[in-house]
């Protein structure tokens, strides 16, 4: 049977390049596997983060979870740092990935590029470690992630090879599953930029208002052209809108290329905008609803009850391993 595990960090604002590249994909998931989702809190420490911030985000990524549709009987919702055994397996295995090949991580050079050189914690250069524990403990075969985090998957499917090798087949080797349509949104001010909750003018919110999501779209930007294409490279503002379109009406982009043909610019942002107010309005009425009802507490309490007995099986499964047990 399937494992599926995946998390998302309650830092910032979540966007429609988290609702398109992840949170839209998980529900399928809890019907075919076994399926634990789970709030990265602790990753979201490895930058600095307000503390009531950090709080209202994780409630605000637990409600969106459930507005998505996922199911607390079919599936498993938790914070992270409710399940202590993450933290005790990252220990472990922190021997277990290698200062070189972490250093070459994108998201690390990326983000350590911003900071200043004496500021950059040592959490964040670890972050795969810490990623790897999250897959390994709950012996995930699925890890559905946007493309921005398939190196992270890649690594942890090298460090189960150096660890099997030495220990015997004793951690399971994952795979990252990427959605064939809307891996990567793109920012609508700048294209060529991935949509990542830090630039309010490119990124579509999930929290904002129809309205706001509305202009934003019709002031995307787009080209001179005026010829609705997808040619990510010539046309990254319209393959971007057109990768939007195609992902939420779950079309493939050549369909969604054929519906604009000969329309002009005005015309196919409108139609662009019409679907993702429809959704997010749609999940933003539920998200509400979970909110109000109080009910998100008790889901991550009752969920990390079960994540904790999956990972502490596997935990002790590795301390035996290396001689800790
Ligand atoms: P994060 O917000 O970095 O914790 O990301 C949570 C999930 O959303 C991960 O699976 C990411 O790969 C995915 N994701 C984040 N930004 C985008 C984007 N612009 N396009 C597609 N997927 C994304
Ligand atoms: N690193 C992921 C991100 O930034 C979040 C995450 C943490 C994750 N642990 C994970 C995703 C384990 C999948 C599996 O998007």
């Amino acid at each position: 049977m399937e494992r599926v595990l995946s998390g998302i960090k309650p830092t910032g604002q979540l966007t429609l390049g988290n609702y398109i590249g992840a949170l839209k994909n998980f529900p399928k998931f809890q019907d075919q596997g076994e399926t634990f989702l789970f709030i990265a809190d602790l990753h979201a420490l490895t930058l600095p983060i307000d503390p009531e911030v950090l709080r209202s985000n994780s409630r605000d990524l637990a409600a969106f979870y459930l507005a998505a549709g996922l199911d607390p009987k079919k599936c498993t919702i938790f914070r992270q740092s409710a399940v202590s055994a993450h933290a005790e397996l990252n220990a472990i295995l922190q021997n277990f990935l290698y200062m070189g090949e972490l250093s070459r991580m994108t998201q690390f050079k990326e983000k350590s590029q911003k900071l200043n050189e004496n500021a950059i914690g040592l959490g964040l250069f670890a972050y795969p470690v810490l990623m790897a524990s999250d897959i390994l403990l709950y012996d995930a075969n699925v890890v559905p992630v946007g493309d921005d985090q398939t190196q992270h998957v890649e690594i942890t499917r090298d460090l189960v090879n150096r660890f099997n090798n030495r220990f015997g087949p004793v951690l399971t080797m994952p795979k990252a599953v990427v959605t064939k349509v809307g891996a990567r949104i793109m920012s609508l001010s700048e294209p060529t930029k991935k949509m990542s909750k830090s630039d309010p003018k490119g990124d579509i919110y999930l929290k904002d208002d129809l309205k706001v999501i509305r202009k934003k779209i019709m002031s995307a930007v787009t080209d001179s052209e005026a010829r609705v294409a997808y040619d990510p490279e010539n046309k990254p503002g319209v393959s971007n809108l057109l990768q939007i379109y195609a992902a939420l009406k779950d079309i493939s982009i050549p369909e969604a290329e054929k519906l604009f043909e000969g329309s002009n610019y005005g015309t196919f942002k409108g139609a662009v905008a019409d679907v993702v107010c429809d959704v997010l309005g749609n999940l933003q009425q539920k998200y509400q609803a979970f909110i109000a009802s109080g009910e998100v507490e008790r889901v991550l309490e009752e969920g990390a009850k079960k994540a904790r007995e999956v990972a502490n099986n596997t935990l002790h499964r590795v301390q035996h391993a290396v001689g800790l047990l």
